[in-house]
């Protein structure tokens, strides 16, 4: 699917559009080289060829064909696609002041209002506020405190598992979102399964749809949002509000009643409240904002996913990262997320299923703040600009096949293997700030999985791996066998979840 899907609306672009493309055109003639990409035509330029969905695959043929930038234009607007980590680190880290803008989104920033959000605010004084917030409450010291959390729920989905195999997908689902849910709120399982884990699912569905740049012409056209309220894209922009708004404030409105009864469990936004600031309106307004930017949970059920299907088509692998558990943990425990350097080869499975697959094939999208100039190609002001994640990930080896699971690659001295927690995390100063609470996350559900379960395919040659087009790129439906390993696993894990 395109940029724009439909022709009417094409021919209100072009129409819209001449203006924006003469100042591009105007620019071209100025003699500044941009980086090359697909054929283009008149005013659309070839921004078009860039699919709504997906795109990291055809991204991945064009590098072959236009190396490692890739330029689309059009309709006075500039993508660019960085297909390698050491220019990808040059622009988004080295020149962050420049890079490290999110593009503009009429229709998710400003109409539906998650503009106030970190993951969307521009790179300045109150996105910098809300990710110190956010890393006095989720540093690598400070998620410790979380482990019992996080290995509670581990077992839980654990015991799911044992009781409706065929349900996995739900299971892992709900795990990464109670962890969410409890540590940022301190909600119990109940509460959030029973009044915010839905509504957190639609909305992050209409938020991971809306992220990709060019999802709504609005996008494009940013008149639009002048629109009366009854055109389509105004009324799901309406709705998307009004869930944002509910997804950001409820919990945390929860969070506060029960700090004025002293009745609060344990969370990031009760740590954060309990900051003082001189302007208490402001840094209410702002913790709201930066706990409501938490809800990174996708990419970690996605993850788990992923790697239950590469234990399916790998057994070996499988069993060895198994016979490491077993070493480690004996017959009379669960793997706990202190283990996590005793482990050595399941944090290469950890690694491997990053690379494998990523969740966020194409990262999360920046904004150039003003012109560049990149190994003499000029970039303009304005641009959204994409690293391709998957293009590093699948970087071709003679050695190692990029598309098979082996995590035995990072350990071969005579190959340079770029480690994924260096790229699937995010860049500079966006860096993912969730990514200490994710790894632990991840380690306590694999390494359980690992330890309670065999995973195999439910026919040889069956299983054949296929991943959706979205934002955050999860395994398509697949069928596998989730067996307890020995009965005294199973109970294992009832004795440990009480049942
Ligand atoms: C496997 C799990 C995860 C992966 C792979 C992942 C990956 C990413 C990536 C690629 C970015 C974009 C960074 C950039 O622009 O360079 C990002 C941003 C972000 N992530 Fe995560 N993430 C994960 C889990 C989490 C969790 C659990 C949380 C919250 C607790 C979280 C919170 C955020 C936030 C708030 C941002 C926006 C940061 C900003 O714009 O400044 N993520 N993540």
């Amino acid at each position: 699917m395109n940029f724009v899907p439909s022709v009417p609306w094409l021919a209100i672009a072009a129409l819209a559009s001449p203006l924006l493309a003469l100042v591009y055109n105007w620019r071209q003639s100025e003699g500044r080289r941009t980086p090359s990409g697909p054929p283009s035509r008149p005013i659309v330029g070839n921004i078009l060829t860039i699919p709504r969905r997906g795109a990291w695959n055809l991204f991945a043929k064009l590098h072959n064909q236009f190396g490692d930038l890739i330029f689309f234009h059009g309709l006075g607007r500039s993508v660019l696609v960085l297909n390698k980590l050491s220019v990808i680190n040059d622009l988004f880290d080295k020149r962050g002041d420049n890079y490290s803008h999110r593009p503009v989104l009429a229709v998710l920033g400003g109409l539906m209002g998650l503009d106030q959000s970190m993951t969307m605010l521009p790179y300045g004084r109150e996105w910098r506020e809300q990710r110190r917030l956010a890393h006095v409450g989720l540093n690598a010291t400070v998620v410790k405190k979380y482990h019992t959390t996080q290995e509670d729920l581990a077992s839980i989905m654990l015991l799911d598992m044992l009781n409706t195999p065929e349900k996995f997908f739900d299971h892992v689902r709900l795990y990464a979102e109670r962890i969410i849910l409890s540590v940022t709120y301190g909600l119990p399982i109940d509460v959030a399964d029973n009044e915010y884990v839905t509504q957190a699912e639609e909305t992050m569905h209409i938020i991971s749809d809306a992220m990709v740049p060019g999802a709504f012409l609005c996008d494009l056209l940013p008149w639009m949002k002048w629109l009366p309220s009854w055109v389509p894209f105004q009324r799901e922009a309406a709705h998307g509000r009004a869930m944002i708004e509910h997804l950001v404030t409820k919990p945390f409105e929860h969070v506060k009643q029960d700090m004025s009864q002293g009745a609060a469990a344990p969370s990031l936004t009760q740590d954060l409240l309990a900051l003082s600031d001189d302007n208490a309106q402001l840094f209410e307004s702002r913790v709201k904002w930066a706990t409501g930017s938490m809800y990174g949970g996708a990419s970690t059920y996605a993850t788990v996913l992923t790697f239950m299907m590469a234990m399916a088509l790998n057994p070996e692998k499988q069993k060895r990262a198994q016979a490491e558990v077993d070493n480690i943990v004996g017959s009379d425990r669960m793997p706990a997320i202190s283990d996590i350097a005793q482990m050595p080869y399941v944090n290469l499975v950890i690694k491997e299923t990053l690379r494998w697959h990523p969740s966020l094939p194409l990262g999360i999208a920046r904004r150039t703040d003003h012109d560049d100039f990149y190994e003499g190609y000029f970039i303009p002001k304005g641009t959204v600009v994409l690293p391709n994640v998957w293009s590093i990930s699948q970087k071709q080896n003679e050695k190692y096949d990029p598309t098979m699971f082996i995590p035995e690659r990072f350990l071969d001295p005579s190959e340079e293997i770029t480690d994924p927690f260096t790229y699937v995390f995010g860049f500079g100063r966006r860096v993912c700030p969730g990514k200490a609470l994710a790894e632990n996350s991840l380690f306590a559900a694999i390494a359980g999985i690992l330890s309670v379960f065999d995973i195999s395919e439910v026919a040889p040659g069956e299983l054949v791996p296929q991943f959706g087009p979205s934002l955050v790129s999860y395994p398509e439906p697949f069928k596998c066998n989730i067996k307890p390993r020995s009965p005294a696993k199973a109970s294992l894990i009832e004795r440990r979840t009480g049942q």
